[in-house]
């Protein structure tokens, strides 16, 4: 069974309660908070996703997935961890060396947090093999990151297929997730490439009927 982290990037201003409890009637299974810094990426929603992931931890009991698009990973993980998030992800680019990289799960570590790297469509799978062992969940980027409402790119399904394999040979518990694009046409591809927390944005914030997308979804 996958679960769905549902990327509240594109919600529209004024309607944050009704959205956010919607979704938790809807079965999502996370929130995902897209921190953008303006500098990793183009767009910055540093302070607005601060802002709503405070707003869920006093609205919602589901838990966050928060998705570090920044530069300064260190100072991002130290404001994120305030609104308690079950994950905290950065990206392993961000980091000038793999020094940083353990430094930076230990880090959210610290917080009491699951630690997750993402990986850029550019980067091959292989640079974070070694960090597996030490975290729990690895975003493959199905897209550039930076927008909501892009067009999944189909070669990303073999990086998903060969980490799974990968962890599957090495017996290493890690949870793969993906992130850009995800939607009914191509859901059924990531999932049986191995992947099991889905990411959307657009396809459900857009649909008629939060309900019956997730559970599309799913299964
Ligand atoms: C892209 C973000 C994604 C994205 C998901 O940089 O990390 O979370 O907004 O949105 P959709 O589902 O619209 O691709
Ligand atoms: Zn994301």
């Amino acid at each position: 069974m996958v679960e769905i982290s549902t990327s509240i990037l594109s919600m529209k201003e004024g309607e944050e309660a009704e959205v956010i409890l919607g979704l938790e009637a809807s079965k999502t299974d996370y929130f995902h908070i897209d921190v953008m810094d303006g500098k990793f990426v183009e767009k910055n929603t540093y302070d607005k996703m601060l802002k709503y992931s405070s707003y869920i931890k006093r609205i919602s009991n589901l838990p966050m997935d928060v998705h570090l698009m920044v530069e300064d990973v260190e100072k991002a993980i130290d404001e994120f961890a305030s609104v308690e998030p079950n994950i905290i992800t950065f990206h392993y680019e961000a980091c000038k060396d793999k020094k940083e990289v353990m430094q930076m799960i230990n880090l959210i570590k610290e917080h009491h947090c699951r630690v997750g790297i993402s990986i850029k469509p550019n980067t091959n799978i292989e640079e974070i093999y070694e960090f597996l062992p030490y975290i729990h969940l690895c975003l493959i980027m199905t897209v550039e990151p930076g927008k909501g409402g892009q067009t999944l790119l189909i070669d990303m399904v073999n990086k998903i297929k060969t980490l799974k394999k990968y962890i599957t040979d090495k017996k290493i518990e890690v949870e793969i997730e993906v992130d850009g694009g995800v939607n009914l046409n191509t859901a059924p591809k990531v999932k049986e490439a191995g992947a099991n927390i889905l990411v959307a944005g657009t396809a459900i914030l857009l649909a008629k009927d939060y309900k019956v997308i997730i559970e599309e979804l799913k299964n």
